[in-house]
């Protein structure tokens, strides 16, 4: 058995159905062009050597780890019966906790953990609702899964990816694993397969991205406002009726993708980000960026969980007609995003 892996899993876009795939709706997922990178190495010390090129060095005992893992999920089971994301905090304040909390997953499932020296390099920004944390859990876990028994198993991978994603993000709908785990465009539904979306070019874009900025709450945050707001009184009514509207746009969108309808596209766009803004999730600034680009004939939408105090992550942006968004965003921070792309995969044996 090789004692040495290299490991790459994309960050990924929600197309569609942000926040209302959380409740048993369906969303459109893909994977991006940008990934993350995991080195992994068995070493005889009996210790974890991480270095993160974002977020530093430490080196860690397997018992430290498995203390650590041990106390986020009693957060975590704290969390579920109080509804208090807080609970969860210290497991980002450690700049290395999601880290650890993958390895520590993906080492509980093997018969004899070793000594590790593992390397991450990511290209896809932090926290901005495009699928970094799930990217690294998910390269993390296929390398030391791939380095302790040989295997390759993506289900066994998405399904330990979930269990940390959740000490991350509280209660998330297991979309951003599951996309990341098996690329390419996917209907997520929870308690359904997945659903492989063909993708016909003329459907594919261009998409861009407009950075607004790193949200300054988090996705489990912005999850549990959501369902703050789904379950108290004066308010009810109004978020179950979004949510559903969330839906029935998203079921639309899968449409018009499949038959490469930019007419349709962009109008879907332009109802899902008034629902999203109604669902609470947008700031002030983004909104109003947003009508800036609807008034130069853009449309975009939050992707992602978003953010209501100042930024709200990144905006896809789909240009109306032929025009070039490039032309059109000249002054702001742009992306262009190739969508489709596969999911986690080795780069050695
Ligand atoms: O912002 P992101 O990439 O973490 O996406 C969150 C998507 C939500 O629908 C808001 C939550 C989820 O778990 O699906």
């Amino acid at each position: 058995m090789a004692n040495k892996v290299t490991v790459s899993a994309p960050g990924k876009l929600i197309l569609s159905g942000e926040h209302s795939v959380v409740y048993g709706y369906p969303a459109l997922l893909t994977a991006i062009g940008r990934r993350c990178w995991v080195k992994a190495e068995q070493i005889t010390k009996p210790e974890i050597k991480i270095n993160d090129q974002q977020f530093g060095t430490e080196t860690i005992s397997l018992p430290k780890l498995k203390q650590f893992a041990h106390k986020a999920q009693k957060a975590w089971e704290e969390f579920d019966r109080t509804n208090q994301i807080a609970r969860l905090r210290f497991i980002k304040e450690d700049a290395l906790g999601l880290a650890k909390l993958a390895l520590a997953e993906a080492l509980d499932q093997v018969k004899k953990p070793t000594g590790l020296r593992v390397a991450i390099r990511s290209e896809i920004p932090i926290g901005s609702g495009m699928g970094s944390s799930a990217a690294l859990a998910i390269a993390l876990i296929a390398a030391i899964l791939k380095l302790h028994t040989g295997r390759f198993d993506r289900e066994q991978i998405n399904r330990s990816a979930f269990e940390v994603e959740k000490k991350i993000h509280g209660r998330p709908s297991g979309g951003d694993n599951t996309i990341v785990t098996f690329g390419g465009v996917m209907k997520f539904q929870r308690g359904k397969d997945p659903e492989a979306i063909s993708v016909n070019d003329e459907a594919t874009g261009p998409y861009w991205i407009i950075q607004t900025g790193k949200p300054e709450e988090s996705t489990g945050e912005m999850v549990s406002r959501v369902r703050r707001r789904k379950e108290a009184p004066a308010t009810r009514a109004k978020i179950k009726a979004i949510l559903q509207a969330l839906g029935k746009v998203t079921e639309r969108f899968i449409i018009a993708f499949q038959n490469s309808d930019k007419a349709s596209l962009n109008q879907l766009v332009g109802e899902n980000e008034r629902l999203l803004e109604q669902l609470g999730v947008v700031s002030a600034a983004t909104k109003r960026l947003i009508r800036e680009l609807e008034k130069r004939g853009v449309v975009a939408k939050v992707c992602g969980a978003g953010g209501v105090k100042e930024k709200s992550g990144v905006v896809l942006v789909l240009p109306a007609g032929e025009r070039k968004a490039s032309n059109r965003l000249e002054n702001l921070e742009t992306l262009a995003i190739a969508i489709n792309q596969k999911g986690v995969s080795f780069e050695t044996a």
